[in-house]
Formats: structure tokens, C-alpha cells, sequence
């Protein structure tokens, strides 16, 4: 759909010749409401490798022979060098109680140098200038080196090499670290990790394997920490809040297989896995302490799912059984943000973080409304958690995985949840939604999937965001800000598409092993988080096409507007007046206004980046009635901020602008 050229140039007092009635809005300097500061932000939960072979930034697949639905071993993403036999082996002597099958090398002497390569997650990235961190276990006699190195899978170039000379014996499994700088980058992603051995070293005719890891530099130097360029888009939109770990993850496809977050503490080899959600086997390497560091990296906080009793199979536990989930839960919120000398405190401790992390908000379950779970939820799953967290920790917002939407008058002082997937119009439709609740709420997924013209939940989605359904987005996030002292904040769902494989269409950045691309969305949401209101003001209220909430940083000293157009008539811009009360005349402001293409579902590229987002950014003045006039075209998004420095950052984490 084309829109109308716009027939009106934007700039300031060109309203005057606008045969449209400028949108007339004043804000008063009291009435308003503190927020809480952290609007905006995301769910990150394994979906479709975008946990292993996404945000997680081990690049060898299948490190350690699992695959899954019950975890089967497998050699997938194996592959023999020079003429070796790879197995699989139940030693009696297992790595660990639960990672219990390794890979056997058989090899004889005069076959000279031999092993085994790793092809990675669609292939791995390979830079000169990074060192890349790697180790593995290994079990057998064998004297002499080791060689890790880098290759192209394609031409079998090699771009860099480890020697590690072998501490390997028959007796006992043993870890080798190393490091590897390659000499330079690989021209693309299709590249594989080998590891080789002198046959001719080995006595016995074979060594094991197991454990085999790669890194590259990680996101803050986190060990087993995150994949940089992706973490680094993720940080750039300035995210507040993190919903984790799920979403459906968390529940799990049965009772015997959700996220357990007692299996994803301490070293990889205590770690046995799980079968996810989607069907193929996660490590338990992007675990509950990762997840917590991200959040401390980036400042955001935690909104924390617990499992409570309800799988994706519709296995419900009953209520005789489900004080071992809620004693679960309660050791879980221990362990983040128990004294250090508590039971599962002094589990953190040891694992190096004796400071407890700061945990406020815990939601029972996941979209409890689905998969036949909704009347024991609230017959009696959500109220016992509910009372047993309450008791425990009384400052702690417990959120139930349902809405008042979903038909949950939800007891308090609880909040809910609300998913919302859409079309651009229902988003818009939706911007009173929360107006009259009292119950605080998040918006715990969100975001615009389908194009206008109901084609209901099955139909297709949009192959990317587009402009149009960002827009969508803005106006509801518009209306949750202006309920901000109800609405904990809106988190984006899902949030990262690997390229590679994918099953959700619409995700705010794409990867895959080498590249990483911000969709339309992306820049919306950037624009939205970096302005932090800590008080909303109250303003006239005439919405449509123009939506907005005003309010102001007392940091900053800024005063904030934000704004959204959705259709206005004709495609026309909008001419808008604006005033604060108690702000002088001839203030400045720093307005910045984001457009699209021409055509509303028009999107970014998600293989070169090329991005669609106009951004303008010019400085105006109020008049000397104090008013700040300025037009805002069709299908755009604005921030007016008047704060001093508008060219700085709030910084969430010092509460200051740096
Ligand atoms: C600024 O606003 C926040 C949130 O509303 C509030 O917690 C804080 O006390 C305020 N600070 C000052 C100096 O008024
Ligand atoms: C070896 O261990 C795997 C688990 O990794 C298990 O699925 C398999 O049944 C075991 N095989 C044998 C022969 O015991
Ligand atoms: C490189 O890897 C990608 C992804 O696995 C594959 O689609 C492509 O065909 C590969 N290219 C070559 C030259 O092997
Ligand atoms: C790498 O090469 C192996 C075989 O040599 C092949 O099976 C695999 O698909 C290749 N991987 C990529 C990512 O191209
Ligand atoms: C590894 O050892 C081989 C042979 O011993 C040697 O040629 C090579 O330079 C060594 N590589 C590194 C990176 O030390
Ligand atoms: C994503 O995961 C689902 C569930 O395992 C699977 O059915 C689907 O094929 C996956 N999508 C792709 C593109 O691999
Ligand atoms: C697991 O689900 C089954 C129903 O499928 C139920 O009978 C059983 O009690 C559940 N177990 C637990 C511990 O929740
Ligand atoms: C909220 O309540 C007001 C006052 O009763 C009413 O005018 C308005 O329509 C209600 N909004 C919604 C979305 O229900
Ligand atoms: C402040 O909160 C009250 C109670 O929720 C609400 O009625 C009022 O509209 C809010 N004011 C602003 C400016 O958000
Ligand atoms: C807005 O305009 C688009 C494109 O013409 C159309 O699909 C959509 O239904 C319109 N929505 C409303 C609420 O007018
Ligand atoms: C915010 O300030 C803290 C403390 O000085 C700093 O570590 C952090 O990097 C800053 N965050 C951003 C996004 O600049």
C-alpha cells in the first residue's frame, strides 16, 4: 500500500500552512506520577537457536554428543580427519554423572596426524585480532601436541593454530585450555574448528573426547559469556527489563523436561542439557548465572519466570505436588538474592557472586491461559505460589502469566501479564487498553506480526518488521508509558532470529554466524528507550492519528514528549502545539522524528543491514507563548526532550546523563 506524498513541509511554524488545526496540547507541571524506569526491554529464551548458536557464544555445535528428545547421543557436526573411526562411548569412567557419552578417536600409529573438526552453527566467525578461548577433555595415553586451529571448510585454508602439548592419560579424564589468535580473517562464515593428534603418540589405539569448546572474546570478557556483536545490538537499544528464561522454554515440553535452573549453575560438565522447547537439544550453557551477569552488564532488570507446575503437553501438576515447585522457586530466588550464608545464597557465593542481584519482579509460570492450564491456575496453582512468595518476600511484585485480559481477576497485590502479537491496527485499536486497569501489569511479549486486514493468528506473518507494524508498536508503547505507575514495562518477543533457522518470522535483529542486522523496530525502540521519563505529567488528551504521553527526567532537567502518527487524514502531517507549564519561553528542545518508506511495509535488510529509518534531528524553540510548534508527518515517531544535554544518554545504572 502506498501512502499519499506528504504535501506539507515538516519544519517548525509550518503549520501555519497546514490547512489542518494544529493538535493543541498542554502539559501541567503537577498530577503526574513517579515511574519505575525501566519501560522497555525484552524476552530471551532459547527459541530456534537463538540461545546455542545465537546469544550464547560457544561456536561448537554439539560439544558435547547430544541431540535430543531425551538427549540421544549423536556425532552430529563431527566430522573424521585422515581415515579415523568416530564412535560414541558410555565409558565406565564418564566426564561427569551427566555427561555420560564422549566421542572415541580410533586411530593407528602409522596413520600420522589425525582427529576431528567441529563445522559450527551454520558455520563460525573467524577475525584476526580476536583470541579465541577454547578447551576440551580428553581421556587416553598419549604424548605429544595437540593442534586446535581455524579452517575453512570450503578451501580447508588454515587461519590460525594452537599447539597444546598433551597432559592426557589412560586413567582419568583431563582438561586442556588454550588459546587461539588467528593469523587472518576468514573471507566468510563457513569455517570449521579442528583438532588433531600424532597417532603415532598413542598407546592403546584411541582417545576420548568430550566437552569441546570454543569462544570467541565474549560480550564484557564474561566467561561462557555472550556472543559480542549481538549482545552489543541488544545494549544499544537501551534495553531496562529482561523477561527470562521464557516464554514456552521455561514450561518445557513435558513435566520431566522444562528449564531447570538447578542444572545450569556451576562448570559446563555439571550441566547435562535439556530438550527445550523446540526440539533440539539445549546445552544449559546459557544459564541462570549468565542470564543474571547480562542483566548486571547491560543494567536491566530481571523479570524472573518460575516454573509452576504447567507444560506445553498439558501436564499439570496437581496440588498435592506442587509444594516441591514452589520450594523450587523459593530456592531460586534465594539463590539470586539471598544473603550469601543462606542455603542457596552460599551456592552463589561459591560460584563467585557473594553480592546478592537485585530481583523484584517473579512471574508464576507462562501464558498459563494455554495448553489446558488456566482453571487449576487459578484454582490453586497461582494462589499458593502467590502466598507462598508474598510470605517470603513481601517486596517482591509477583506477576501471574495471565491478564486481567485473559479473564484473571487477579488477586492482590499480584500483577499480570499480557502477550499481545498483532497487526498494526489492533496495536493502535489497543493504546486505551490499560487506562482503567489497576492492576499492575507487564506486557510480557509484544510485538506487530501480521499486516492490517485480519488474517487472525494463523495467518501469515510479515517476513520482517515493517514500518507500518513498528508504528503499531509505537502507539501501544505510547499507551502502556502513559499507565507507567500501573505497567511495569513492555518486553519484545522473540527477540533475535537466527537466519539460519528459524521457525518466528518477526524478531527486532537477525543474525547469523557472522553478520547481525537491526530491523525497523530496532530503531524505534532505541529512540523510545533512550529517553527516561521519571514522571509522567498529565496533558490534554486528543488522540488520533497523533498519540502521545508527556511527562519529564528529574535528573536531566528534561522535559519529554513522545509521539506517534497513524494514518492521519490524507496522509497529511500534523501540526502540534505543545506547551509545559513552568517552562519559559524560548526554551529549547531537541526534537528528533523517525520516518519510513514511502511504502508502510517496507522493511529493513536483513542480510545487508540497509536500514529504511530516516532519522531527523533538529533543535527548536518554544515560541514566547511558550509553546513549541512543529509538524510530524504521517506514519512517524517523535521525541521532544528539552533537557540541557540532549545529545547525552541517561545512564539507567548511575542515573545520570554520561
Ligand atoms: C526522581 O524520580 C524518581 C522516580 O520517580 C524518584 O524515585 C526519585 O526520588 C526522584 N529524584 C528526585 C531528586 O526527585
Ligand atoms: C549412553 O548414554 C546415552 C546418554 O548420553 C544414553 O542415551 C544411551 O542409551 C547410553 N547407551 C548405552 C549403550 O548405554
Ligand atoms: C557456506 O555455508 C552456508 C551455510 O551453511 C551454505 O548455505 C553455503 O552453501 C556454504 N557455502 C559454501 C561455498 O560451501
Ligand atoms: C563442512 O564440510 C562438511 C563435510 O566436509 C559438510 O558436511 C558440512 O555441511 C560443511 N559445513 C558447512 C557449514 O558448510
Ligand atoms: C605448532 O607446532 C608445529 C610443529 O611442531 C610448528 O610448526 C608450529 O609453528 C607450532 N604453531 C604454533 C602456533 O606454535
Ligand atoms: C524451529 O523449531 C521448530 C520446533 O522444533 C521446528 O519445527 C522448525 O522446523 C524449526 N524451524 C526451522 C526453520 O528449522
Ligand atoms: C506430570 O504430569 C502428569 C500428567 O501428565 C501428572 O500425572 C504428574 O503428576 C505430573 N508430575 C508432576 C511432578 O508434576
Ligand atoms: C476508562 O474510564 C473512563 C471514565 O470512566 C471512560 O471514559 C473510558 O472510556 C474508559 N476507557 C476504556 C479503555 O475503557
Ligand atoms: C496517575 O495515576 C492515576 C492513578 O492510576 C491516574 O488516574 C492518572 O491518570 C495518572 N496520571 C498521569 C499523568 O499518568
Ligand atoms: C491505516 O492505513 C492502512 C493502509 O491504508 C490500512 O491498512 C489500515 O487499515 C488503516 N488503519 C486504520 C485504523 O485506519
Ligand atoms: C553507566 O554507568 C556505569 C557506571 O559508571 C558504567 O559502567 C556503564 O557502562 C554505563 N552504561 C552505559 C550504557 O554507558
Amino acid at each position: 500500500m502506498v501512502f499519499p506524498k506528504l504535501v506539507i513541509q515538516t519544519g517548525i511554524f509550518a503549520y501555519a500552512v497546514s490547512s489542518v488545526t494544529a493538535v493543541d496540547i498542554s502539559v501541567s507541571s503537577t498530577g503526574g506520577n513517579a515511574t519505575n524506569g525501566h519501560q522497555y526491554g525484552f524476552l530471551h529464551e532459547d527459541i530456534n537457536n537463538s540461545g546455542d548458536g545465537g546469544l550464547y557464544a560457544e561456536l561448537i555445535r554439539n560439544r558435547a554428543f547430544q541431540i535430543s528428545e531425551g538427549f540421544p547421543a549423536t556425532l552430529d557436526a563431527w566430522h573424521p580427519i585422515n581415515g579415523v573411526e568416530l564412535s560414541l562411548k558410555n565409558l565406565s569412567i564418564p566426564l561427569s554423572d551427566v555427561l555420560v557419552t564422549s566421542m572415541n578417536v580410533a586411530a593407528s600409529p602409522e596413520q600420522g596426524e589425525v582427529g576431528f573438526f567441529n563445522d559450527g552453527y551454520w558455520g563460525m566467525d573467524v577475525k584476526a585480532s580476536r583470541k579465541y578461548s577454547g578447551s576440551f577433555w580428553v581421556k587416553g595415553a598419549y604424548s605429544g601436541q595437540f593442534t586446535a586451529s581455524l579452517q575453512s571448510n570450503v578451501s580447508g585454508e588454515t587461519f590460525g593454530t594452537a599447539n597444546i602439548t598433551s597432559q592426557s592419560t589412560a586413567g582419568e579424564w583431563t582438561e586442556h585450555e588454550f588459546e587461539l589468535t588467528p593469523s587472518k580473517d576468514a573471507p566468510n562464515s563457513n569455517n570449521s574448528f579442528v583438532l588433531t593428534f600424532d597417532a603415532s603418540g598413542v598407546s592403546g589405539g584411541s582417545l576420548d573426547f568430550n566437552l569441546i569448546s570454543l569462544f570467541p572474546p565474549t560480550f564484557r570478557g564474561r566467561k561462557n559469556g555472550m556472543r559480542t556483536d549481538i549482545a552489543e545490538a541488544l545494549e544499544q537499544f537501551h534495553p531496562t527489563l529482561f523477561r527470562i528464561p521464557g516464554g514456552n522454554m521455561l514450561e518445557g515440553l513435558t513435566n520431566r523436561s522444562w528449564w531447570d535452573w538447578k542444572n545450569t549453575l556451576g562448570p559446563l560438565k555439571n550441566r547435562p542439557g535439556f530438550t527445550g522447547a523446540w526440539g533440539y537439544q539445549q546445552t544449559n550453557g546459557l544459564g541462570l548465572v549468565e542470564y543474571l551477569e547480562f542483566a548486571e552488564d547491560i543494567g536491566m532488570e530481571i523479570v524472573l519466570g518460575v516454573y509452576d507446575g504447567l507444560s506445553l503437553n498439558g501436564d499439570i501438576t496437581p496440588e498435592s505436588q506442587l509444594q516441591y515447585y514452589i520450594d523450587d522457586a523459593l530456592d531460586e530466588i534465594e539463590f539470586i538474592r539471598g544473603p550469601a550464608d543462606s542455603k542457596w545464597g552460599s551456592v552463589r557465593a561459591e560460584l563467585g557472586h557473594p553480592d546478592p542481584w537485585k530481583l523484584q519482579y517473579v512471574e508464576v509460570g507462562n501464558e498459563d491461559w494455554l495448553s489446558g492450564g488456566w482453571e487449576t491456575f487459578k484454582e490453586y496453582r497461582f494462589p499458593n505460589f502467590l502466598s507462598a512468595l508474598n510470605e517470603a518476600y513481601p517486596d517482591i511484585q509477583v506477576i501471574s502469566s495471565g491478564s486481567y485480559y485473559d479473564g484473571y481477576d487477579i488477586p492482590q497485590p499480584a500483577g499480570g501479564d499480557y502477550h499481545v502479537y498483532a497487526e498494526p491496527d489492533t496495536l493502535v485499536a489497543e493504546f486505551n487498553k490499560f487506562d482503567n486497569i489497576t492492576t499492575p501489569h507487564i506486557i510480557g511479549e509484544m510485538a506487530a506480526i501480521h499486516p492490517n486486514g485480519g488474517s487472525g493468528w494463523d495467518g501469515p506473518q510479515q517476513p520482517f518488521p515493517w514500518w507500518g507494524g513498528t508504528i503499531g508498536e509505537a502507539v501501544s508503547l505510547i499507551g502502556y508509558e502513559r499507565n507507567q505507575d500501573r505497567i511495569i514495562g513492555a518486553a519484545y518477543a522473540p527477540i533475535i532470529r537466527n537466519m539460519n533457522r528459524w521457525q518466528w518470522a518477526i524478531t527486532m535483529i537477525q543474525f547469523t554466524a557472522d553478520t547481525v542486522t537491526r530491523s525497523t523496530s530496532w530503531y524505534m525502540w532505541e529512540l523510545m528507550a533512550a529517553h527516561t521519563m521519571t514522571e509522567t505529567l498529565p496533558a490534554t488528551s486528543q488522540f488520533d492519528p497523533l498519540y502521545y504521553v508527556a511527562g519529564r527526567n528529574n535528573q536531566t532537567g528534561g522535559h519529554i514528549f513522545k509521539a506517534a502518527v497513524y494514518n492521519s487524514t490524507d496522509g497529511v502531517d500534523v501540526p502540534v502545539k505543545l506547551a509545559f507549564e513552568g517552562v519559559a519561553p524560548g526554551t529549547s528542545g531537541e526534537l528528533t522524528i523517525l520516518t519510513g518508506p514511502e511504502d508502510p511495509y517496507g522493511s529493513n535488510d536483513p542480510y545487508t543491514g540497509v536500514n529504511v529509518v530516516k532519522t531527523s534531528k533538529t533543535t527548536i524553540r518554544s515560541d514566547k507563548s511558550g509553546n513549541f510548534q512543529f509538524n510530524l508527518p504521517d506514519l512517524s515517531v517523535a521525541i521532544l526532550d528539552t533537557s540541557p544535554a540532549t545529545t547525552r544518554r541517561w545512564n539507567r545504572t548511575t542515573r545520570r546523563k554520561t
